[in-house]
């Protein structure tokens, strides 16, 4: 269902990353547009900005990247063939990507880090809150967090990020929050940031997971923020900046989410988002199911 916000209607999805971790097919095709199940995994993130009534997309992107711009435009000649087949279904679902968001894009250029991506945005976001979803995180439709996060800004002002508790041992491939408990039981203070620290640094278990919602006050931070962690311009330190003094953009609030999230940053991670997903397709979901677990027992068997 789509829920509108006052105030909050844009959403932006850095997308200009090389996707080396999945060469070679990421040679000449954005990782962005890698199928999850049968659509590329940008698709299912858009689908959650417009979910939560965020319907002006701004993308990210830089060089190799057209495919995603093709991909949520008009395909006039793939849409006549199968009008003219009476191909309904598979129609629907070719217009479904262009008529989902009013997109936009802008290059990056260098490739500097997420916090330089998202400055990047801020021609276009202007004097707004916005929200930035990244995307090598899918989150469940099931299990809305983005319009929580929207609902606590509303409530609170400043800055809102995605919380989930983390094995210590995997903190340090993410930005790590201190917090503070609220009166809401899913909802944190955020007192201080990190990214990335070595586990012995970590200042908590909570990851940041690749969702926020952010007061524009962070671009000017942005603008002075120094190159950080991997020499590049990270979002987590301008967040430390607002965490630390509420004055400049508001508070940091954290939502804690306990629902189901899919990596697809990691091929093990990819996979497994394949497999749960296409689980619980009511189209494939019977067959592949029978299957699967046929293919799991005989593993069992050879072991
Ligand atoms: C980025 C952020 C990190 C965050 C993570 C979430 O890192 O810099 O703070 O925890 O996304 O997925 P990346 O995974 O792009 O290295």
């Amino acid at each position: 269902m789509t829920q509108s916000h006052i105030g909050l209607s844009k959403a932006v999805i850095p997308a200009a990353g090389l996707g080396t971790r999945f060469l070679p097919a990421t040679k000449a095709t954005p990782k962005e547009m890698l199928p999850v199940v049968d659509k590329p995994a940008i698709q299912y993130v858009v689908e959650e900005a417009v979910g939560a009534g965020l319907s002006d997309v701004l993308m990210i992107t830089g060089r190799n990247k057209r495919p995603l711009e093709d991909h949520f435009d008009r395909n006039y000649e793939l849409e006549e063939a199968l009008s003219r087949k009476g191909d309904t279904e598979r129609l629907g679902r070719v217009q479904e990507s262009s008529d989902l968001a009013t997109m936009h894009y802008v290059r990056q250029g260098d490739p500097r880090g997420l916090g330089h991506a998202v400055l990047c945005a801020a021609p276009h976001v202007g004097d707004e809150p916005f929200a930035v979803l990244l995307g090598d995180d899918l989150i469940d439709p099931r299990d809305p967090l983005l319009s929580r996060m929207v609902d606590i800004r509303e409530r609170e002002g400043g800055s809102v990020v995605a919380l989930m508790e983390v094995d210590p041992a995997q903190v340090h491939l993410y930005g790590c929050a201190a917090v503070e408990t609220t009166a809401d039981s899913d909802v944190v203070r955020v007192t201080g940031l990190v990214e990335k620290p070595d586990p012995a640094d970590a200042p908590s278990n909570y990851a940041v997971i690749g969702r926020y919602v952010l007061d524009p006050a962070v671009f000017g931070i942005l603008r002075e923020t120094p190159p950080g962690r991997g020499g590049e311009i990270q979002l987590t330190d301008a967040l430390q900046r607002l965490a630390a003094d509420e004055s400049v953009g508001g508070p940091v609030h954290g939502v804690v989410f306990k629902g189901r999230r899919y990596d697809t940053g990691d091929r093990a991670d990819y996979l497994r988002a394949i497999v749960r997903l296409a689980c619980e397709r009511e189209d494939l979901g019977p067959e592949f199911r029978t299957w699967l677990r046929r293919y799991v027992t005989e593993e069992m068997q050879s072991l």
